[in-house]
């Protein structure tokens, strides 16, 4: 099988040109430029009918194929059982859980869909790759039809312990699908043995060694691939970016003030509310630092149909607001808070201009924004990365000041040490996390999950 074609499937795609906000678009789109393939999914757009034709468009040795959803499969499947039932229990967030039968019914007409259309192209070489929780049973409606191709899935959130999964009406149904896969990739240990409790003690089924599952007639594996980022691509366009019009223009406006930084989804799973506090935080017990530092969180809008993502926007609006009218000076505002997206390249030049990345989601699967802004940094004279202990990140960057998000005054005590950490230091841990990320970049990622799915 290793010479066949690779179909990776995912909700999101990163379609040619376009703006990637989201690890798993932009982790993708680098693994699948190298290794070339075939790219299946949602279009990004609304029609009048789901999947009523297929949209072609190459892009070097990636051929995309996209289909439309319709209004109301979108507000179902997308908007409804994906992201307010899923992406809030995987987030250890049982209180935000919105479960109704209709999200449920729409979710498996998109899967049914999405295997239904899938299914007419695969070849008997291919090798296919599902990502993430919106097509959880498609491996299984694809070996109705009698696909026998190797399948792997990739989860790219985290997969809460089983005393929480249980708590998903109809778990048995969903989760148990996930033995039609013949791997399944998790970012760290802590999802692995989640997945292999669940299936022990909620399903029976019976583990071996190496991680192998048995459950009915199907034998899976899980294992843990921590995602990674172009680490070369990211420190060369952080380095090219000082030439940018924009960089020059934040430098300028800066003035000499010392930058930190945030770059995040608007998303409730990012702790931006107990992020902005603890910056508040700071600027209360530290009056020495007003007008000597400056916060610019980068938020770009996500999933704004979904009620509880508009509610946590209002709210920071109005925390941003209090926190500006509450210490600003007339030449100087402690918060830049934008909610707009930037490419890449412009990002990374942000990232190196910052003296301190602040990375503190409440969970997260990985949290790449954590990884390019440790990439992004001047070998001389590198920022600090704080970081929550709570991302999947976590597991690799251990030279972070590590922190947990809910705790303000830890968060607080970090952004000072950070402020104020030797240059000696900045290097080493720097170097550490680079090393690292050298090491574990996305072609090793890559490489490491479809080695292991074609074994
Ligand atoms: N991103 C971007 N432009 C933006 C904000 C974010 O390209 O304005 C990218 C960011 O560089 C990163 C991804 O979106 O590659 C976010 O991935 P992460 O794993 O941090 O979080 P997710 O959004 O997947 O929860
Ligand atoms: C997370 C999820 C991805 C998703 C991304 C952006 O990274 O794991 O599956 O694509 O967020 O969210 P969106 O709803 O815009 O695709």
């Amino acid at each position: 099988a290793r010479g066949g074609r690779l179909i990776v499937v995912s909700n999101r795609v990163a379609l040619p040109r376009q703006t990637a906000t989201g690890g798993l678009a932009s982790a993708m789109r680098s693994a699948l430029q190298e290794r070339g393939g075939l790219w299946f999914g949602w279009s990004g757009k609304i029609a009048n009918q789901t999947a009523g034709t297929l949209r072609y468009q190459q892009d070097g040795p990636v051929r995309y194929a996209t289909m439309d959803l319709s209004r109301s499969d979108h507000d179902h499947f997308y908007d409804g059982y994906a992201n307010r039932t899923l992406w809030p229990l995987l987030h250890y967030r049982p209180d935000l859980v919105d479960y109704n039968r209709g999200h449920l019914d729409g979710y498996l007409r998109v899967n049914r869909l999405f295997a239904e259309r899938l299914a007419e192209l695969i070849e008997p070489d291919d090798v296919i790759w599902i990502n993430d929780y919106h097509l959880i049973p498609l491996a299984a409606m694809l070996r109705q039809r009698h696909i026998r191709n190797r399948i792997g899935f990739f989860l790219h959130t985290p997969l809460p312990a089983d005393g929480l999964l249980i708590t998903l009406p109809r778990h048995r149904e969903l989760l148990g699908t996930l033995a039609s896969y013949d791997l399944i990739g998790l970012h760290t240990a802590r999802d692995q043995r989640s997945l292999e409790d669940y299936f022990v003690h909620e399903l029976g089924a019976s583990l071996r060694r190496g991680h192998r599952l048995r459950y009915g007639d199907r034998r899976f594996r899980a294992g843990v691939f921590p995602i990674g980022i172009d680490t070369q691509q990211v420190a060369q366009d952080a380095k090219q970016a000082d030439s940018l019009e924009e960089i020059a223009q934040l430098r300028a406006s800066l003035d000499g003030r010392v930058l930190i930084i945030g770059v995040d989804r608007l998303d409730y799973s990012k702790g931006l509310p107990q992020r902005f506090e603890a910056y508040a935080r700071l600027l209360e017990r530290a009056p020495e630092m007003h007008r000597k530092v400056s916060f610019l969180q980068i938020a770009p809008p996500s999933r704004g149909t979904v009620p509880e993502y508009r509610q946590i926007r209002r709210e920071l609006e109005r925390s941003a607001g209090h926190i500006n009218g509450t210490y600003a000076a007339p030449d100087w505002a402690p918060i830049r808070y934008v909610n707009n997206s930037f490419p890449h390249s412009l990002l990374s030049g942000y990232y190196r201009h910052a003296k301190v990345g602040l990375v503190t989601p409440m969970r997260d699967g990985m949290n790449l924004v954590a990884k390019e802004y440790v990439a992004s940094q001047d070998p001389d004279d590198p920022g600090v990365l704080v970081l929550s202990r709570f991302a999947g990140a976590a597991q690799e960057l251990s030279q972070a000041l590590l922190v947990n998000p809910a705790d303000t005054e830890e968060v607080a005590d970090a952004l000072e040490q950070a402020l104020s950490m030797p240059l000696a230091e900045r290097r080493r841990r720097w170097r550490s996390m680079m090393d690292v990320l050298e090491k574990q970049d996305i072609t090793a990622w890559r490489q490491s999950f479809l080695g292991a799915l074609t074994d």
